[in-house]
């Protein structure tokens, strides 16, 4: 068979009719006697939620990672929000859309594993984090400790902020491989001196998936009298923890990545004390200080978008979260360990599996990663994104919950010729 067409098959396979709510709600709760570790293989399950989604036909796509497209479902939800919204115009802006946004903020909470009144929803996690890092009071010769791992926007704000302040940037790099969480945590111990304020930290670095052990780097962080600022990106609804038990003092996270809700949104999480030493990105009326709606003032922006996030909930809430996590991780061990011992393959994520879930990043001797994303696509239809930078040079491999294993199968192989080619 022609490879295209072949890929066709393997795309069009699982497009069957997209089912509403009520009945995947059904389906997944009649298998809640079934451990999530044992369900994470079950292929014809996972085919239910694939059935829910419209899939280009063109290509793999192993690039969930920017952003987690909308399942039918929810898709249908959103359109419903925009035509209510639309219909009601002004109406609902000046009666109910504040109520509506803290009562999804409310239940935003509940799954972030924090307080309502350390939480808000904002457009992504790039809003969020800059949020905190313009808005904290520098002052020169103030140090900030951050990875060349760390995202680009975020690095260029503290850019930004030591051409206006002074303050120093102390850059480390983590490595890929680390041996245990000592390592980590003691990487960021070093690089504190006196004059430490902040440690800006990923939970999952988005170029190769690493995990970070948050928990432990703030406890030492906070014995040392130095705040630290997480960015979750690409952890929350991805994998399970609760944002107070990380002892963070800041958490940001975007919603349109593994939550799946529609474009553009994000949270914030402000411990209660940390509230007042944040100046906000746009003032707000509220002059209570340690109140987090100050840090909340949108002006006017899409808020079919905020109440579609009550629908992305509901979703995961049936998906489950130890059920999703546990899939996505089998989803990235299934491929890696495929892979790992080919001396001519290189994965740039740890094999240790508390240290990754669906993230990984692969790259081949030899072949530059914008090269081998350039022929993935081409010879092999499989769509991924090149990284080439700090010590990680290959392409992200971010399978979702409809990828199936045909779908890595086809990967492996595709990689495997490449390598050996
Ligand atoms: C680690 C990390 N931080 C921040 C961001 C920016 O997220 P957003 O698009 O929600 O602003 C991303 C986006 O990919 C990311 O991977």
């Amino acid at each position: 068979m022609h490879k295209r067409q072949f890929i066709k098959n393997v795309l069009l396979a699982g497009i069957g009719t997209p089912i509403g709510i009520a009945s995947f709600a059904k389906t997944f709760a009649g298998k809640n006697k079934v451990s999530a570790i044992k369900l994470a293989s079950d292929n014809s399950f996972w085919d239910e939620i694939r059935n829910q989604y419209i899939l280009k036909p063109d290509y793999i796509n192993l690039e969930n990672g920017y952003y987690n497209f909308l399942p039918q479902p929810l898709l249908n939800k959103f359109i419903d929000h925009i035509k209510e919204v639309n219909l009601q115009g002004s109406y609902y802006m000046r009666t109910v859309q504040f109520e509506n946004k803290k009562k999804v903020t409310e239940r935003l909470a509940g799954i972030a594993g924090c307080s309502s009144d350390e939480l808000i929803i904002t457009r992504n996690t790039t809003e969020s984090l800059d949020m905190i890092i313009g808005g904290l009071d520098w002052k020169k010769g103030d140090e900030a400790i951050m990875a060349y791992q760390d995202y680009g926007a975020m690095l260029d704000m503290f850019e930004q902020v030591q051409n206006r302040y002074g303050v120093v940037r102390v850059m480390l790099s983590v490595p890929n491989h680390p041996k245990n969480d000592a390592e980590i945590v003691s990487l960021y111990q070093n690089a504190i001196t006196e004059k430490t304020k902040v440690i800006l930290v990923s939970h999952m670095i988005n170029i190769s998936g690493q995990i970070l052990p948050i928990r432990k780097i703030c406890d030492m962080a906070h014995a040392k009298g130095v705040q630290v600022i997480v960015d979750g990106a690409h952890a929350f609804a991805h994998i399970q923890y609760k944002i107070e038990d990380l002892h963070c003092d800041y958490y940001a996270a975007a919603l349109h990545k593994w939550l799946s809700t529609p474009l553009g949104a994000g949270l914030l999480y402000v411990k209660k004390e940390n509230i007042k030493k944040v100046w906000p990105l746009l003032a707000d009326g509220e002059k209570d200080a340690n109140k987090i709606n100050r840090l909340n003032h949108t002006g006017t922006h899409p808020v079919h978008t905020d109440l579609t996030i009550n629908d992305s909930i509901d979703y995961f809430e049936i998906i489950g979260a130890e059920r999703k996590e546990a899939r996505l991780r089998y989803l990235q061990n299934y491929w890696t360990e495929k892979v790992r011992n080919n001396p001519k393959i290189i994965v740039n994520t740890p094999a240790d599996p508390s240290r990754s879930c669906a993230i990984a990043n692969v790259g081949i001797v030899g072949i530059d990663p914008a090269d081998l994303a350039k022929r993935l696509l081409k010879e092999h239809q499989v769509f991924t994104v090149a990284i080439d930078y700090a010590n990680i040079r290959g392409c992200r491999i971010c399978p979702n919950l409809y990828t199936t294993t045909t779908e890595l199968d086809h990967f492996v192989e595709a990689l495997t010729k490449l390598a050996n080619g």
